[in-house]
């Protein structure tokens, strides 16, 4: 079943690459342009599963998207109230982004609809968004659980609501922005960490009055988007893997290009530079109002470290990578306050902790985190459960194995990361389709 990769030690990565576009922003550049007056043109689009499942179901939903080229995309906006009903589900795919950012857009409509998502995204909690949209007056119907599918029901008259997000969650904070589009009054919401601001800067961005801060958001309802260009920087999610396996391969020197360095996602970089990475930011500019840079990484050795706390939602996304470094890393390193890695693509607390211990780390796992001894990897065999962050942090593991390494069900690879083997080759990595 699926596709598998062998993995084997390198010499060293060098080079200049472009990864992907960013992921968050460009299922929020696809969902906002839908929504506007107007035509968007949105470049450096990702072309991952996740992304292109959310273009999809707006074309269902009425909504004309047309790929110009390769990462380019010309929606034609059909205006706030303008989508129209699609008996099909809607089907996102193995995006959590999708499915509850397009809960909150779904709750304001006219019509019902279902969405459904994979294996791994019918596994994920979704109270967390029926919840707080129920409070504002939504019907929204789930399996037992709160697990997907969603029968989302339209017609139903929202209300603005003032709430506080339990878990760190962009993806609760956004569903709830965007059903407030629709909704009577003012609505607020506020974080207990403060987590990535795409919803709100790209809102601004389409014109819609919201005034928001670090962990705090407010808008009203009765407003329009206006078409806009969107300018996706590339993924420091996907940068992320590059990050660490130059760090960590000796010899490495590898120059990232154009890197969005939005400050809510940069956590990893903290991180790794208290461990003793070598981590250099060139050319700083604006890219479609987002910060970017190029990043020029060097081998270093780590120690290890205890991850602060109030970096953790910064770098939510990353711990896939930074158990590889802190594997790599002298002494251990601690993680806690990570409880939300449970309950991503896959557990990835108890995937990485099976995985590494698989290559002869000892890792000590606890409900909200780990401690991983640093220590020697060697060759085994890896089941990534089918989860895209997972494959790819066991791909860098392998650049420093004593042996090779099969890392099994990489396929969800291309939900955020396609072609992420061949670049990896292109930048010295050994990593190659098993056959
Ligand atoms: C995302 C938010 C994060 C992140 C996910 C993308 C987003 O999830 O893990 O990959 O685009 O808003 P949570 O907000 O649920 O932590």
């Amino acid at each position: 079943m699926g596709l598998d990769w062998i993995a084997s030690p390198s010499t060293s990565l060098r080079g200049t690459l472009d990864v992907p576009g960013d992921k968050s922003v460009s299922h929020r550049a696809i969902m906002f342009a839908a929504l506007a007056d107007g035509v968007s043109r949105i470049e450096g689009f990702l072309e991952g599963e996740d992304t292109r499942a959310t273009a999809a179901i707006f074309r269902q939903l009425g909504v004309r998207i047309e790929t110009a080229s390769d990462g380019v995309r010309i929606v034609h906006g059909v205006g706030i109230d303008g989508l129209q009903a699609s008996n099909a589900p809607l089907d996102c795919g193995n995006a959590g982004t999708g499915m509850r950012l397009l809960t909150g857009v779904l709750a304001g409509q006219r019509f019902d609809c279902v969405l459904i998502g994979d294996e791994s995204l019918s596994r994920r909690p979704m109270r967390r968004v029926i919840d707080p949209l129920s409070r504002m007056g939504a019907r929204i119907e789930a399996n037992e659980g709160g697990l997907p599918p969603l029968r989302v029901h339209g017609n139903h008259v929202l209300q603005g609501i003032d709430y506080t997000t339990e878990v760190a969650s962009a993806q609760v904070k956004s569903a709830i922005l965007l059903a407030g589009l629709y909704a009577h009054g003012d609505t607020t919401v506020r974080e207990p960490h403060p987590t990535r601001d795409y919803t709100e800067r790209m809102l601004a961005a389409f014109g819609w009055p919201i005034e928001f801060a670090p962990g705090f958001a407010r808008l009203s309802g009765g407003h329009r988007l206006r078409a806009t260009d969107v300018h996706v920087p590339a993924d420091f999610s996907s940068a992320a893997f590059f990050i660490v396996a130059a760090t960590l391969v000796p010899g490495s020197e590898l120059r990232l290009q154009r890197v969005g360095m939005n400050p809510r996602r940069t956590g990893l970089l903290h991180v790794l530079r208290a461990m003793g990475a070598d981590i250099v930011e060139q050319n700083p500019s604006e890219q479609g109002g987002e910060p970017v840079a190029d990043l020029v990484i060097r081998h270093a050795a780590l120690h290890g470290i205890e991850v602060p706390v109030e970096h953790v939602p910064d770098m939510i996304d990353e711990f896939p990578a930074l158990f590889v470094a802190a594997t790599c890393a002298q002494g251990a390193t601690i993680v806690r306050g990570a409880a939300e890695l449970r309950v991503k693509e896959s557990d990835r607390i108890a995937t990485m902790a099976t995985g590494l211990r698989a290559l002869g780390i000892s890792v000590d796992e606890t409900p909200d985190g780990a401690t991983i001894h640093g220590g020697r990897v060697h060759g085994g065999r890896i089941d990534s459960h089918g989860d895209h962050r997972i494959a790819m942090a066991f791909a860098i593991a392998a650049q420093l194995a004593d042996g090779e390494v099969r890392i099994g069900d990489v396929s969800n690879v291309a939900t955020s990361f396609p072609g992420f083997d061949a670049l990896a080759r292109a930048a010295g990595m050994n990593v190659k389709p098993f056959d």
